[in-house]
């Protein structure tokens, strides 16, 4: 087989824990070594790039393509991100990532790790999933023409069994957590699909840190003082944290000017914000793990480690909020705003008002609130 084409100012790709190096040409899971996830690394010196020479691109995340890992014409795409910053508040901006194909901030990390896999040469995807990454996995198979496997909680919402049969996926009903559809899935998924599991393949984070790219491109250049993101497995939060790095090293961003990060959880499953709080660097496995908020019910994300580096690295927090107060949250930013607010986005919300009230969050700072998703699958 010839040598796949990749972006010119792909670097390599290296383990997050433990920095061995792997080749990018191949089809990769986590890092062959230690079991942890990998990092994209490019050759940011090289790229020229400005950010007002993106202005006149297309308005999907695919303008941002000098720091994705491949070609123009190789992409598997929906017109996923850009999606709108909308002001809520005096300094108050909520990212709205219901707006992406298949109604979720998933749709970014699918494009990019779709693309990739079948460029590689991947015939078949398979992932466990909360819902929303199932739908968008199976979405993107489409677009690529490649059959798709994926697995959920029995107890997650109908609209999410629907969008992936009507998108053709193959479907999994396992009792349980998403670890448990995972291990269902390592034991009786296809041998021959490619695992696209949360952290367990490289380019699911380099779609999710275009939203840390937006941000910084819609605010006009600066960058926010807080972000809320809700965290499950924690790749929209990682993705940005090395965005923000990736934006300091092009010069799009001052050196030293990152936002603090928030990583919202909910109080059912909540391992990134005890291990935060405890002063742990590690998160340990939630037990019996109960949210609505199913996006947020990851009891032992593989990648806990990298949020509580992001969370201490830009002198963030952790928070976990109650299902009432998540509940209330959602229809008070809905009703207010005209946003399709999900559980998670709810969550995020209500976290903005008790990290004001602990002087976290000050009057003059500017906060960006992450809306993951649709509501409208949660029925
Ligand atoms: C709506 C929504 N918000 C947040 C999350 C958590 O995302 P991550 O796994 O990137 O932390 C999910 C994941 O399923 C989700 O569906």
């Amino acid at each position: 087989m010839s040598t796949p084409r990749l972006s010119q100012y792909l670097r390599g790709i290296h383990c997050f824990a433990c920095e061995t190096s792997h080749d990018p040409r191949t089809l990769l899971g986590v890092c062959q070594r230690c079991g942890m996830p990998l990092r994209v690394d490019y050759d940011l010196g090289a790229i020229r790039l400005k950010l007002a020479d993106v202005a006149a691109r297309t308005p999907t995340l695919w303008r941002y393509r000098e720091l994705l890992p491949l070609e123009e014409g190789d992409e598997v795409s929906l017109g996923e991100g850009f999606t709108p910053l909308l002001a809520v508040e005096e300094n108050v901006w909520v990212k709205d990532e219901s707006r992406n194909p298949t109604g979720s901030f998933k749709a970014r990390g699918m494009a990019m790790a779709v693309s990739m896999a079948k460029h590689l040469g991947a015939k078949k995807f398979s992932a466990p999933s909360a819902g929303n990454a199932a739908g968008a996995l199976a979405a993107y198979g489409a677009r690529a023409g490649l059959p798709v496997v994926v697995a959920m909680p029995d107890d997650t919402p109908k609209p999410f069994f629907d969008e992936c049969a009507l998108y053709g996926a193959t479907i999994h009903r396992v009792q349980g957590t998403i670890a448990d559809a995972g291990k269902f899935l390592r034991e009786h998924g296809p041998k021959d699909a490619y695992d696209m599991s949360t952290l367990r393949e490289p380019y699911r984070i380099e779609g999710k840190k275009t939203m840390a790219y937006e941000l910084v491109e819609q605010l006009g250049g600066a960058v926010p003082d807080v972000v809320l993101y809700p965290t499950g497995g924690g790749t929209g939060l990682i993705g940005m944290w090395k965005a923000f790095d990736e934006m300091a090293a092009l010069g799009w961003i001052p050196r030293d000017k990152r936002p603090r990060f928030v990583s919202v959880q909910a109080a059912g499953c909540a391992p990134v914000a005890k291990a935060f709080h405890e002063g742990a660097e590690r998160t340990e496995a939630w037990v019996n793990a109960q949210t609505r908020a199913y996006g947020l019910r990851v009891p032992s994300p593989l990648g806990g480690f990298i949020c509580l580096r992001a969370l201490h690295d830009t002198h963030g927090t952790a928070i976990a909020i109650e299902e009432a107060e998540m509940q209330r949250a959602t229809v008070d930013l809905a009703s207010r705003s005209g946003i399709d607010v999900c559980p998670e986005g709810g969550a995020a919300w209500a976290a903005l008002a008790q990290l004001r009230q602990s002087g976290f969050v000050r009057p003059a700072d500017r906060v960006i609130v992450f809306n993951t998703g649709t509501g409208l699958k949660y029925r």
